[in-house]
């Protein structure tokens, strides 16, 4: 199409500009199969398949291996161990060297990847693999977070302590004081696709990678690395990935590299997939937490001082723990301003896989725990929680200030959580729910609001930049690139809506293309939430750049001002007269105009200092809010989700239907967490819950009965983001709390809200069971 139609040209509004609801750019072909992943792609003449052998000890020297059965297996091409790497046997996200890609003589968790078999088809590979001889001589293994030596437990990298004031002193003298400890669960990702690559060699040095990662960039570098190349000689491209979840931040690592290394060695395609039961086993996972509180707090409830230990199970590297234990110190505040604070981070090194990033990295875990001092503050009280929550809650001109020594400067927590609650009729429902218990002896229900504030920037400074590539070809069609990655999140589609929007044309003129590390270098991950913020911004210089260029062409030739050039509808007027897009296109490529730009952008205002645990690490904060009513049934612990009410903040929405997409589906995934989504170990190592029979997520019939969800549309970032919009990807993750706190308020009444649960976390129905009977003992 070289040019727009009259309705198009004429319109007042562009299709697709910033604001507008729009579906997910591939939503009609995710549902209908359409959408290509990489086991979609059509292989290349001549693609082998590779498969993991993976350790059965958690600990252990391998003493011998014998892999010649495996290597006489049908159509086995190669297998592959540590000494066929020709670069660095190391894929640690952050350096720290203790992450190799096949475990050379120690293997340090049950599933660790120790050979790869290269095969003619996929079954083959697999089934090789079983053919392996390996003898271990086993070493003393830590698998459960407790078995770490209290006093001065191995950890897997340095911890963070954050301290404002005096905290010990604060909680002594307070007049009131308690302290307890909360267990929460980890979650594995259950991405639909699960980890995937397929590695194209090329002449020379040269590889292309097809990775399902949320990091391409990094992808790059370890593939480099593995093979002993420069970058330049690494192209990674992700088309989309079918989830990520934090899962594919550092996890792709592994199955990029090993199919690079066989596709160079063998010098034909290679692919890696795993089955979803050796996936769950051998990549990361969230976090769990021992979290240990002491807080002293005055008779009203006001908090006067706490103190904050997060013991989290890291694994056995340190992979992004680091960065994942600080954001949960972060977060240890949620929205509540503590006088006096210190908050501890307790990396630990336990023989099981290492843990990653999540949804929220770190942050729900760190809120979790501050939720769980509000409610035992409650009940110490015999106040309903949602006050002592407002009570708590961050000031706005004073009582602002963080633990991490940040000022809160854009806190709208109150308004959201008046309206919210308001809006769903806490008080009434309450009172209502307290008259049917009264009646009802065995289906108790519960209520509770939760609220979230969470931090939006990397916390480690440098990873805030982003590029973007834009090309205007001469029939007036944007090509888009930009760093991000897109993984059911919408991102394609928002940065797209920017870039309509700023040329003032159509979206359908805009075209979403592949993320590849040859069009924009040195990407961060798409993490943090932040992936519209950075990407969107980048994109929106870049399209900037080209709309200066035709403002100066435009100008000069028709002998008009620069400030009488106006992008409309598809169409630019030029002082009094006007001219289509596209028209405007094809003058200004004859008059030799470049129409192509790289963007760029860094986050403003922010910086940390770990060391001291100070600065302003986050640009702003997202918040919202959560209502949900339950109903368990106290003879089998049982559970349903009778009701839930969101009030979110998303600033101005770039696209309000994807916005609201997120908010759902991360309070849906937040909810399963802290509730059906059990990681069990065996005492040796073995991830007991490795597939969808013993690891159960949220299904369709779990979703709320009722789930009425609202952006906040009076709100706009108080900072300078793309079009005023927030970040939306974790945040909501955090609302799923609310469930849990709804449980445990059912589950007390069966002692007339006189003690508080101390539900941990999954509060599966058996948990549930077992708080209904301690209670109803504790009770008698
Ligand atoms: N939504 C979908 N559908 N799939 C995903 O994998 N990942 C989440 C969130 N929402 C995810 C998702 C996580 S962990 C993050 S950090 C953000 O999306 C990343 O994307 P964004 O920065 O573009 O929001
Ligand atoms: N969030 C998500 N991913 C990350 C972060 C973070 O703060 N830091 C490094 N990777
Ligand atoms: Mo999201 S855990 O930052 O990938």
């Amino acid at each position: 199409m070289n040019r727009h139609t009259v309705a198009e040209i004429t319109a007042n509004k562009i299709r697709g500009g910033v604001g507008e609801g729009r579906t997910h750019d591939s939503a009609h072909k995710h549902v209908t199969g359409e959408a290509i992943y990489i086991d979609d792609m059509p292989e290349p003449a001549g693609t082998l398949h590779a498969y993991l052998g993976l350790s059965t000890v958690a600990h252990g020297k391998i003493v011998a291996m014998d892999l010649s059965e495996v290597e006489a297996a049908p159509g086995v091409v190669a297998v592959l161990t540590a000494r066929d790497i020709p670069g660095m046997n190391d894929i640690s996200a952050t350096g720290a060297n203790d992450e190799p890609i096949l475990a050379d003589s120690l293997v340090q968790f049950l599933g660790q990847p120790i050979f790869a078999v290269v095969a003619e088809t996929r079954e083959q590979a697999r089934r090789a693999c079983q053919k392996a001889k390996v003898e271990y001589e086993e070493l003393p293994a830590i698998i459960e977070p407790e078995q770490a030596d209290p006093v001065n437990p191995r950890l897997v990298t340095k911890p963070m302590v954050l301290r404002r004031g005096d905290a010990r002193a604060a909680i002594e003298k307070a007049p009131r004081r308690l302290t307890g400890r909360m267990n929460v669960g980890g979650q594995d990702h259950f991405y639909l696709e699960g980890h995937i690559a397929l590695a194209v060699p090329g002449e020379d040095m040269d590889v292309l990678v097809y990775s399902s990662t949320q990091h391409p960039s990094e992808v790059q570098h370890m593939v480099a690395h593995a093979l002993g190349v420069p970058s330049h000689a690494v192209t990674i491209e992700v088309r989309r990935m079918g989830g990520g979840f934090g899962g594919k931040e550092t996890q792709a690592n592994m199955f990029a590299t090993v199919a690079a290394i066989a596709a160079k060695k063998l010098n034909r395609p290679v692919k890696i997939r795993p089955d979803r039961d050796d996936d769950m086993t051998a990549t990361g996972k969230r976090h769990d937490f021992i979290i240990d509180y002491d807080v002293g707090f005055d008779d009203e409830g006001r908090i006067l001082g706490a103190d904050f230990t997060y013991a989290a199970r890291c694994g056995y590297a340190a992979d992004l723990s680091g960065a994942v234990t600080d954001r949960a110190l972060f977060h240890c505040d949620n929205t509540y301003f503590y006088p006096a604070v210190h908050a501890a981070a307790k990396p630990l090194y336990t023989n099981t896989v290492s843990n990653t990033a999540f949804r929220g990295f770190g942050g729900p875990q760190g809120i979790v725990g501050a939720e769980r001092v509000i409610e035992e503050i409650a009940y110490a009280l015999g106040k309903d929680p949602l006050e002592i929550r407002k009570l708590n809650f961050y000031g706005t001109t004073d009582r602002n200030v963080t633990p991490h020594h940040q000022t809160v400067e854009d806190n709208i927590i109150h308004r959201i959580v008046e309206e919210l609650e308001a809006d769903c009729r806490y008080r009434e429902r309450r009172e209502e729910i307290a008259a049917f218990n009264a009646k009802s002896p065995i289906v108790k229900r519960g209520i509770a609001l939760t609220p979230v504030k969470f931090g939006i920037s990397f916390t480690a400074t440098q990873y805030n930049q982003a590029g973007a590539l834009v090309h205007v070809y001469t029939d007036g069609s944007v090509h888009l690139n930009h760093g991000g990655t897109e993984m059911g999140q919408g991102l394609n589609q928002k940065v797209a809506q920017v870039v309509a929007e700023e040329f003032q044309i159509d979206i359908d003129r805009v075209k979403i293309t592949a993320t590849t590390t040859g069009k924009v270098p040195n990407t961060s991950a798409t993490a943090a939430s932040s992936g519209s913020d950075l990407n969107g911004m980048a994109a929106l210089n870049a399209a900037r750049q080209i709309k200066n260029r035709l403002i100066d062409f435009a100008s000069e030739k028709h002998g008009v001002p620069k400030d009488q050039i106006v992008f409309l509808p598809n169409r630019v007027r030029i002082g009094n007269q006007e001219v289509g897009f596209n028209d405007l296109i094809r003058e200004a490529y004859m008059a030799r105009v470049q129409l192509s730009a790289a963007g760029f952008y860094k986050t403003p205002k922010i910086h940390w200092d770990r060391e001291k645990g100070e600065g302003h690490p986050f640009y702003y904060f997202a918040y919202g809010a959560a209502c949900s009513e339950v109903s368990v049934d106290t003879l089998t612990g049982e559970y349903l989700v009778e009701r839930v009410d969101i009030l979110h903040d998303v600033g101005r929405s770039l696209n309000p239907a994807l916005d609201k997409g997120q908010v759902e589906g991360g309070f849906v995934q937040g909810m399963g967490w802290l509730t059906t989504e059990e990681l069990v170990w065996d005492e040796k190592g073995r991830l007991m819950t490795h597939a969808p029979s013993t690891y159960k997520i949220p299904l369709a019939s779990d979703r709320p009965k009722v789930f009425n969800v609202k952006l906040a549309e009076w709100s706009q970032n108080a900072e300078p983001t793309v079009y005023r919009s927030k970040a939306v990807g974790e945040p909501p993750f955090v609302l799923g709390i609310s469930v849990l706190h709804a449980i445990s308020d059912a589950v007390a009444s069966v002692a007339g809200h006189r003690i508080c649960p101390r539900l941990d976390a999954p509060a599966t129905p058996e948990r549930v069971l077992m708080a209904v009977e301690r209670l109803r003992v504790a009770a008698r």
